[in-house]
């Protein structure tokens, strides 16, 4: 079949929904998110109006970091539901028109992994080059400078064999060695068998991360910025090696022997664009990239543009970029970039979903969920251990507010929810549900413009001029204009009907139907490609 036939590349123009699954619906009552409470918000979904689903870890795991510890890569973790659970799961989201990716941790296994366990067994053990082993420095101590994420040195000693095992994360979570072509055949099986399964594509942990430096090197000190990380290092040697596109061009060959083609969607955790961009390798790679230098660029039109022109720009021709700006890792954006301030919140959505390509939303963002604080010592998040209480990452993690009840409508009536629950009396789905004018409800007829305007493309993006402060653009068949000014702007003539509005209709500066004025921090969405004078 001709790969590019309809319906093939899915995902172009398409909206992502990521659900923490631990956060999102208890279906027995034990205070955790399960895979029957996701199948039971299925019909949510499909009436928000998304086209997939990412489903954070699912495979059995002790949880030193929730699932990205993985113990077993066929298998679903017996806390979550079963396998059968999961088959129903995507048999029940694809009769709604949505398709489900998992996530896939590929640069680091559980300590409790059987290759590991093997591996630690001795220096002769079968498994023992599926990880990184390093005798100590001359005079003893660390082999190298490395630090992992938490800051704390990245190797462990092991006392049985006298040697360190590499771990860019927790002790817990050692790094595997691909160099070792025996974990390349493993995972090329992993990857089989998900594939067909009926499993969309995975959502690819850390997938800067798998090669290291053979030599050992040491890292240079960090430059400053916000993605410098807790180690004080800039990870040129313990990640960030050209060998793993190699890796990615293998799994691209795999997900292209299936209908529609399987999705690869990498967390490519890096600061620049250009290092972003060589993950698509020559169209050839993965397919998405998550685009950190996006994410954390500041909420202002100026900041915003910019980073879009520079991905359009860096990307290879063809292919698709990816817009979010929320996940489990980083602070909610309705908090980091809006302040908590709706109007803001619902200006982000109303940008990110008309850019050209693929839009993620991560579970919450469709009512503007802002992050939760966690009471000191109530942090469940070992990675977070001794961060500022405000940016564990658990403030993002928190249960998913269905209804006003104490439970949320989340779990049981008098279960404790394994995070607390933020204030929700006054905003949950419900209520955003029944209000026409809520956040919701704006973000399901975003979901529904997106769909019909962009659906299954990657559509032409082109700036125009705009008064100060406001980004207007051209995307496909419509005219954006965002004003991120606390000021009403003037936009003189833009051409068409105003087909949506940031702002429901009582709050708008001008009757409904015309976009030649905009509120404060209000976005709307113009039928036509007018000229904006
Ligand atoms: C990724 C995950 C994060 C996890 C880390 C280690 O960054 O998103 O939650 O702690 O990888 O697997």
């Amino acid at each position: 079949m001709n790969a590019h036939a309809a319906g093939q590349r899915w995902w172009h123009g398409a909206t992502l929904y990521q659900i923490y699954v631990r956060s999102w619906r208890d279906s027995n009552g034990d205070g955790y998110g399960d895979l029957r409470g996701v199948i039971g918000g299925l019909d949510y979904l499909a009436w928000l109006g998304v086209d997939g689903i990412w489903l954070s870890p699912t495979m059995p795991s002790p949880d030193h970091d929730w699932g990205y510890d993985v113990s077993d890569y066929l298998a679903v973790h017996p806390d979550l539901g079963t396998m059968d659970d999961l088959d129903e799961l995507v048999a029940q989201a694809g009769r709604r028109g949505m398709r489900v990716l998992l996530d896939l941790v590929p640069n680091h296994t559980s300590s409790a992994h059987p290759w590991f366990v093997d591996a630690r067994s001795g220096r002769g053990a079968a498994h023992r080059g599926y990880y990184i082993w390093a005798d100590p420095a001359p005079g003893g101590g660390y082999p190298n400078n490395w630090r992992s994420v938490t800051g704390a040195p990245a190797w462990t000693f092991d006392d049985a064999s006298g040697q360190y095992y590499l771990n860019n994360f927790l002790p817990s979570q050692p790094d595997l060695n691909w160099r070792e072509p025996a974990v390349h055949a493993e995972f090329g099986a992993i990857l089989r068998f998900w594939f067909g399964r009926g499993i969309a594509g995975f959502r690819i942990d850390v997938a800067q991360g798998l090669y290291k430096d053979e030599a050992l090197r040491d890292d240079p000190p960090a430059g400053k910025g916000r993605m410098a990380g807790r180690s004080g290092l800039t990870q040129v040697h313990s990640a960030n090696r050209p060998e793993s596109h190699g890796v990615f061009r293998d799994w691209r060959a795999i997900a292209e022997t299936y209908s529609p083609p399987r999705l690869l969607l990498g967390e490519t955790w890096v600061s620049d664009l250009a290092r972003m961009a060589a993950f698509h390798g020559h169209g050839d790679e993965l397919q998405l990239t998550f685009n950190f230098p996006a994410i954390f660029a500041d909420f202002t039109a100026g900041a915003l543009s910019g980073v879009v022109a520079e991905t359009l720009a860096a990307l290879p021709a063809g292919e698709c970029p990816v817009w979010t700006a929320s996940n489990h890792d980083i602070s909610r954006f309705p908090t980091r970039w809006c302040g908590g301030d709706e109007a803001k919140a619902r200006l982000a959505l109303l940008v990110l979903a008309t850019l050209p390509g693929t839009f993620v939303l991560y579970y919450g963002d469709e009512i503007a969920m802002t992050d939760v604080n966690i009471p000191a010592g109530g942090s469940r998040d070992e990675i977070s251990a001794g961060v500022p209480a405000a940016t564990v990452r658990d403030r993002a993690r928190t249960p998913m507010p269905w209804d006003a009840s104490p439970s949320a409508g989340f779990t049981a009536p008098g279960v404790r929810p394994w995070l607390p629950i933020g204030e929700h009396a006054g905003s949950n789905v419900a209520s955003q549900r029944d209000d026409p004018a809520s956040t919701l409800r704006f973000c399901r007829d975003l979901l529904a413009l997106r769909r019909a305007e962009f659906g299954g493309t990657i559509a032409a993006y082109t700036q125009l001029p705009g008064p100060p402060g406001v980004w207007v653009y051209r995307a496909g068949g419509v005219v954006v204009a965002a004003n991120f000014t606390g000021e009403p702007a003037c936009l003189g003539e833009l051409a068409g009907p105003l087909l949506l509005s940031t702002s429901r209709a009582a709050a708008r500066p001008e009757p409904a139907g015309q976009a030649s004025r905009l509120g404060a921090w209000e976005g709307v969405i113009v039928r036509g490609g007018g000229a904006v004078t």
